[in-house]
């Protein structure tokens, strides 16, 4: 039977997903706007086989496989449904998963989760080559929204609209624009609210509909600058969006605190940075760790000052990249 595997980046959003006219479908509020990293990946297995039940693993760093919770079990075995409806297929899957970095930390890891999983099964049943629009809304619709995103390199637009048409596409390629993402991580291990819980509550946040106001002119801005490469002209949307995001999350019932005490450390040495004339402007998306979007020639003194805080664990260098790839040896 036929085996795919996918490596498939986290994404880091300029113009944030927060928020659902449909949180079933995850069709969004507002269009998102994101950069896809490169090394920060979920790679994935899919093999079709024969028998009445899924097979789902977590492949350990070191070697040997895992089983997941439930609860993750479940949203996997949903989405395969998913995706047979879509091929018109009925095997089943074997399938196993392994990040390259912290799951669940706010790094995104749902997005490439779902959007290597999407294209390793529809690979696996010979449709991983099926039109990009179509596999973007596929992993859209399993319930990550922001996995419509991960399936396209370089910066990239998902819209909002419907089920038909909410998917994503790509802005310009990572070779238009090097930027760099230094992450600072502060706090390691699962959020303890959901970005779907997040999503939930924000229309009870009454700083919501002044966001939304706002966006239209944002997304212009963002739009802009990618395609002037203007670093100048994105970095102020960059922290007004994260900023925006959290006061929506702190302001939602019940309240939401992602942040940590290092979270506003790193946010203060971001600044310090900037005012010694380094080019870095900080985001984050729903966690406590900050993404420091720079040009490669601010990198690594970013780095270097965002690892000597106390509160900062290790920090990712990553990049744009170009987006999901087809990779061997597989996973088992
Ligand atoms: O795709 P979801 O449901 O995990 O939501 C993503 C939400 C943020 O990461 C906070 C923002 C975004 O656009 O990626």
């Amino acid at each position: 039977m036929s085996k795919k595997t996918i490596a498939a980046p986290a994404n880091i959003a300029f113009i944030k997903y927060w928020g659902a006219r449909d949180l079933d479908h995850a069709l969004p509020q507002n269009s998102s706007i994101s950069m896809t990293l490169e090394r920060c990946v979920t790679q994935c297995t899919a093999e079709a086989i024969s028998g009445d039940r899924d097979e789902i693993w977590l492949a350990e760093q070191g070697g040997g496989f895992s089983s997941p919770e439930p609860d993750f079990v479940h949203r996997i075995e949903e989405h395969l449904d998913r995706i047979r409806r879509w091929a018109g297929r009925d095997e089943r899957f074997r399938v196993a998963t392994r990040n390259s970095f912290p799951s669940a930390a706010g790094l995104a890891s749902s997005a490439s989760g779902f959007a290597a999983l999407t294209l390793a099964a529809a690979g696996a049943l010979d449709r991983g080559d099926g039109p990009i629009e179509e596999l973007s809304r596929l992993a859209r619709s399993s319930g990550s929204g922001s996995a419509a995103r991960s399936v396209l390199g370089g910066y990239v637009e998902w819209p909002p609209g419907d089920d038909e048409t909410s998917y994503a596409i790509q802005l310009a390629r990572a070779d238009h624009w090097d930027l760099r993402d230094v992450i600072a991580v502060v706090e390691i291990g699962p959020k303890a609210v959901s970005s779907l819980d997040g999503h939930r509550r924000t229309l009870t946040s009454p700083y919501f509909r002044k966001r939304l106001e706002l966006l239209p002119g944002r997304l212009e801005r963002v739009r802009e600058a990618i395609d002037q490469r203007d670093l100048g002209l994105l970095g102020p949307v960059l922290e007004e969006e994260a900023i925006d995001l959290h006061l929506i999350a702190m302001s939602s019932q019940p309240p939401i605190f992602y942040w940590a005490p290092g979270t506003l450390e790193v946010l203060r040495a971001v600044r310090e940075l900037r005012q010694e004339g380094l080019h870095a402007w900080a985001t984050m998306d729903a966690g406590a760790n900050v993404h420091v979007i720079c040009d490669p020639d601010s990198e690594e003194d970013v780095a270097e000052r965002l690892e000597d805080l106390p509160s900062v664990g290790f920090v990712i260098q990553d990049s744009v990249g170009d987006g999901p790839e087809s990779e061997e040896p597989h996973l088992f």
